[in-house]
């Protein structure tokens, strides 16, 4: 086994770690502590200067492991690593936060200094080198959804260079927004806006546009990633015209979807005349075989011999943009969809231009289905502004639009579009509606005048909920929609590693909105696949003794676990992310992750007594460190132990705690932030040992924080009333 030879740096930050603790002595009791070979101080280790003096004294002494003894790792931890990179795997280099979890927040701390250099020195005796892998990806991105968002993305990456596979399951692309007769609140025509760059799509020798297409199945990872599509038969080519002479002497007709079924289209036909591809379609479920279209298709166009076919596309990344479907109106019984007159807004949008509307009183009711505990409890985002431009639209056109709403939500410059609704005599009246009855009777509940009233109507148009319309199994978010690593930090990325989510599959999103994230979507994906990707380096790992159980599959929210009990189960590296929840969950200890439950074995034993905090690297961590910045001091006697995740904190790790300490605080995200997705389960298992505690008298002994990262205070106030409740009733 290699020698260790281990040395400590200890900086004194100018006064900052040196006004509270006493560094030469420091340096003295570090001196005398197993496999330290090397000890010296320093007023500014991460100056030019001290961080020559540590490369140097590392080569000079011929040092295999070191302990930076600083400030918060959040700082330089990377400064360090990237400085000793040529001599020392980054495992090997660890930080002792001396300042803002000691020097900051205790007065005399030089003894908790002391712990927590001992702690960093005992993880380094059971480190592992952690490996990097570099590969290159495949420079292909598939986008599925041929919206605006799916749209935008691929535009744009293709001009970046990539080439693209745009995958679309309708006969055409064009997405919703094809739909829609004008868009808030420029009022422009949509089809305008649209048009062309569908057309752009089309043309662009890079984008591969795969209209009738489904995603099947999608297999690999990140930078590698194999996706079977069924491309349905069109039965026309593409010598097809558009001439439109096959759809006239069609003799059959059915409802056409793109009109949300309220108007009607042949057997062949066109969605609609800027469709892209711009060729008919045949509906192979409604065509009666008659052949009339073959015998005056000139161009012979039409090829009834065409078949599904199945392709496999590889690519390194995928886009999904599938856009929304609306709720269905019929699970809103009390509302009236069904009854004549009665519509949705997407409905209301195809029927704008048909309908008479002069003299007609039609009332807009908000939040059918949205903000409401029975149906769907999030806020739609955007019925407000569809909804003003829908009355708008109906005003110009003679009608007595009225909008019923809870509050009118109406984000930034949009505002002002809410004016020009109420300049132009728009009625918004508050108050949720709670029927519709036959008559396009409107029963309501004004909440300014505090009284239940009634109106008649000629339409009722039902705003209602945005719904995602995902593909494939993508993790979800507990509506439904796709999740994002992180709500603010990294929005469009999903959990599934090389996944994105561009518009309204990840939440609901108008037009604006679902352009800037595929925009988001086009950079991100392209700072992954230029160059080469570096795999996550701390990935889990399986061992021999794994008893095939599964559960680590189970609880894996990355589907980074393959396999099965026959044949075995291995990480998938390029997708696992590291948080633990697997090893924390094997039953017998069969997997390994960092840090390794020796690494954080090695630091419990050597805390020094006193409460032991397992702190999240995200949030928790952070907090620790802004309680130190803010310099609120809390008692000595608390030892963080950085983890990825409260998900990685296990049993055994809780037990050996309290054999070292008198009491353990794991502290991290709130569950909704919990930036792997994972801490409940770590909720779970610590809720079952308290159960196990409590038979012992000791289930105080152990408590969950839930913090963000700017909750100093909070975790102050943890910190101080826990160890208060713990010494004080120890006497
Ligand atoms: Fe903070 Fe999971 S990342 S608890």
């Amino acid at each position: 086994m290699e020698e260790l030879r281990i040395g400590v740096f200890i900086c004194h930050c100018g006064l900052n770690i040196a006004g509270s603790v006493n560094v030469k002595a420091l340096v003295e009791s570090c001196k005398d502590v197993e496999d330290v070979v090397f000890v010296a101080d320093h007023r500014y280790l991460c100056s030019k200067d001290g961080q020559e003096f540590v490369y140097n004294k590392v080569k000079e002494e011929n040092l295999n492991r070191v302990v930076i003894a600083a400030c918060s790792p959040k700082m330089h931890e990377h400064t360090f690593k990237s400085l000793l990179s040529d001599v020392l795997n980054e495992n090997y280099v660890e930080i002792a936060n001396i300042r803002e979890q000691c020097s900051w927040v205790h007065t005399n701390a030089t003894d908790k200094a002391f712990d927590l250099i001992r702690m960093a020195i005992a993880r380094l005796r059971f480190a592992k080198p952690i490996e990097k892998r570099r590969f290159k990806p495949i420079q292909s991105v598939l986008v599925v959804g041929g919206g605006i968002a799916g749209i935008t993305t691929s535009l744009d990456l293709a001009k970046m260079g990539f080439d693209v596979y745009l995958v679309e399951k309708e006969p055409t692309i064009g997405g919703n927004m094809a739909k829609l007769e004008c868009i808030f609140p420029t009022m422009d025509c949509s089809m305008c806006v649209l048009s062309p760059l569908m057309s752009e799509v089309f043309n662009d020798p890079k984008i591969h546009v795969l209209t009738n297409t489904e995603v099947v199945g999608v297999e690999g990872h990140l930078g590698n990633f194999r996706v079977r599509v069924k491309r349905r038969a069109r039965f026309v080519n593409e010598n097809c015209t558009s001439c439109g002479l096959c759809s006239e002497v069609c003799p059959v007709e059915v409802p056409n979807e793109f009109d949300c079924n309220l108007s009607k289209r042949k057997a062949i036909y066109i969605p609609f005349p800027q469709a892209i591809p711009p060729y008919y379609i045949v509906d192979p479920f409604s065509c009666v075989g008659c052949k009339l279209c073959l015998s005056v298709c000139d161009p012979n166009a039409i090829d009834f011999t065409q078949k599904d076919e199945e392709l496999e596309i590889n690519v390194g990344a995928i886009v999904i943009a599938t856009g929304f479907k609306l709720y269905d109106g019929e699970r809103i019984k009390e509302l009236g969809y069904g009854l004549k007159g009665v519509f949705t807004s997407l409905e209301f949008e195809r029927l704008l231009s048909r309908l008479d509307l002069r003299g007609k009183r039609i009332a807009f009711v908000l939040c059918a289905g949205s903000r409401d505990e029975g149906h769907k409890r999030y806020c739609s985002g955007v019925c407000c502004m569809y909804s003003i431009k829908q009355a708008l639209m109906a005003k110009e056109r003679g009608a007595i639009p009225y909008v019923f709403y809870i509050d009118v939500r109406a984000l930034g410059k949009n505002e002002d579009f809410y004016r020009r609704a109420l300049r132009e005599g728009i009625v918004f009246v508050r108050g949720r509606v709670a029927e519709v009855r036959e008559g396009l009777k409107v029963k309501f509940e004004n909440t300014l005048l505090n009284k239940v009233d009634e109106m008649e109507f000629d339409y009722v148009v039902l705003a209602l909920p945005i719904v995602p319309n995902l593909p494939f199994d993508v993790p979800k978010d507990e509506f439904g929609f796709g999740l994002s690593i992180h709500p603010k930090l990294n929005p469009v990325e999903s959990f599934s590693r090389g996944i994105f989510l561009a518009g309204c599959c990840s939440s609901p999103k108008d037009i604006y909105e679902s352009i800037l994230s595929a925009h988001t979507c086009a950079i991100e994906v392209s700072k992954l696949l230029k160059g080469e990707i570096e795999l996550e380096a701390k990935f889990a790992r399986i061992k021999e003794n794994c008893i095939r159980c599964g559960i680590c599959k189970e609880v894996c929210v990355f589907n980074a676990i393959e396999g099965n009990v026959k044949d075995g189960y291995r990480v998938v590296e390029e997708v696992c992310r590291g948080c633990g929840n697997c090893s924390a969950e094997c039953p017998v200890n069969a997997i390994e992750v960092y840090p390794s439950d020796e690494e954080i074995f090695a630091r419990v034993e050597n805390c020094g007594g006193g409460v032991v905090g397992f702190l999240c690297d995200w949030c928790a961590y952070n907090a620790s460190d802004v309680a130190g910045r803010l310099k609120m001091s809390y008692p000595k006697e608390f030892k963080a132990i950085r983890v990825p995740c409260m998900a990685r904190v296990d049993v055994k790790h809780v037990l050996k705690a309290l054999q070292y300490a008198d009491g353990v605080l794991i502290m991290g995200c709130y569950v909704k932030d919990c930036h792997y997705s994972s801490n409940v389960h770590a909720l779970r298992r610590i809720d079952e040992l308290r159960k196990y505690l409590k038979k012992l008298g000791l289930e105080d002994r152990v408590e969950v924080v839930h913090l963000s990262s700017t909750e100093g205070e909070k975790f102050v106030k943890a910190v101080r009333e826990f160890v208060d409740r713990i010494y004080s009733r120890r006497g």
